[in-house]
């Protein structure tokens, strides 16, 4: 009889080694979990070795837009059609082509896990899922950016936007090149993960080009501060809409002192609401919770839902 035990063990295929691709290959040796590749840019197609099960590990760079976006949500694709499990913390995939994506892993009867993508260091959407399948979760109010969420606070301490951009990146809370932070591209691309991860197959939302852009100004901030601080930019999660704006959040106070956190309060069909806030990225939080899908996968008893859309 054939039982999970003889089945050749997993080993990852990690592409990005960047900062939380090699923060995961640190974390990777104690937990038995046996690394086969390690792909740069110029690594198109690491060989297979047939005594092993692979699962693709997706940190690569975000990709929005252009070819080089559709070309990576192919080849993610291709590897879920083939049958090969992905685990990911790339958010620019699963935002603009989650469709896509959900088909080619039910025709690979394989899974994708997603739980690095949004939370970080906070389990935001097996939380959120777990309690939308139990309760139904009728709205999320979310903020979901470290960076955002600093440019608030020190503007309405009297910070120019400017000065605290420049504080920003030079303590490494933000990119070096933050435009997608700014604009809130980053934020809404998380919305729309939980989104989807709560609502598809009935309704799928997409991050396009027309997305819903953030503009930050200080008068603004200030004018919202004025209602009760602390400010944040809350992407508004309701059944087929995501949006973003900015809002006096009272829930993120209690989480000011911790770096980049995120901040969701969920709505519940009771009209009951539940709050989940925690550390929501650094390299070592995302390959964390990218440890923690591998985990998931990879125990003998069975994969668990691990942020897993399909
Ligand atoms: N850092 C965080 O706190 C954090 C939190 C949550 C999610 N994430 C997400 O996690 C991912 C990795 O973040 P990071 O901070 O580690 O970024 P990073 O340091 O810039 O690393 C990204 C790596 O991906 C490589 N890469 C780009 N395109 C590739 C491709 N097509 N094939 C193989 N490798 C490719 C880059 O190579 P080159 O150097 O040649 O470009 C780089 O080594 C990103 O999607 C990011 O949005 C990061």
């Amino acid at each position: 009889m054939n039982g999970p035990a003889s089945r050749p063990p997993w080993s990852v295929e990690l592409h990005g080694p960047g900062r939380v691709g090699r923060a995961l290959l640190d974390l990777l040796p104690p937990h038995g979990i046996a690394v086969a590749a390690v792909c740069g840019r110029a690594d198109d197609r690491p060989e297979t070795d047939p005594t092993t099960r692979r699962i693709f590990v997706d940190a690569t760079s975000p990709r929005y837009d252009g070819a080089e976006a559709e070309r990576w949500v192919t080849r993610l694709a291709t590897v879920l059609t083939e049958g090969t499990p992905v685990v990911t913390c790339n958010k620019a995939p699963l935002a603009i082509g989650w469709d896509r994506l959900s088909l080619a892993a039910r025709r690979g009867r394989t899974t994708l896990s997603c739980s690095a993508t949004v939370g970080g260091g906070t389990p935001i959407l097996l939380a959120t899922r777990r309690l939308h399948r139990s309760q139904g979760v009728v709205r999320v109010d979310a903020s979901l950016s470290g960076t955002l969420s600093y440019l608030c606070d020190r503007v309405t301490e009297g910070a120019t936007l400017s000065q605290a951009k420049d504080e920003a990146i030079a303590s490494g809370v933000a990119e070096p090149d933050p435009s997608l932070d700014l604009d809130g591209t980053d934020s809404v691309a998380k919305a729309v993960i939980l989104h989807n991860l709560l609502y598809a197959p009935r309704w799928v939302e997409t991050l396009r080009d027309s997305r819903p852009r953030l503009h930050l100004d200080e008068e603004g901030i200030r004018t919202t501060a004025r209602a009760g601080p602390p400010v944040r930019a809350v992407a508004t999660i309701t059944p087929g809409q995501v949006g973003i704006a900015l809002g006096s959040f009272p829930e993120a106070a209690p989480l000011r002192s911790i770096r980049a956190p995120a901040v969701v309060r969920v709505t519940l069909r009771s009209g009951l609401s539940s709050t989940l806030g925690g550390p929501g990225a650094g390299a070592e939080a995302t390959a964390g919770a990218l440890l923690g899908d591998l985990l998931e996968l990879t125990d003998p008893l069975g994969p668990g839902i691990g942020g897993a859309i399909a």
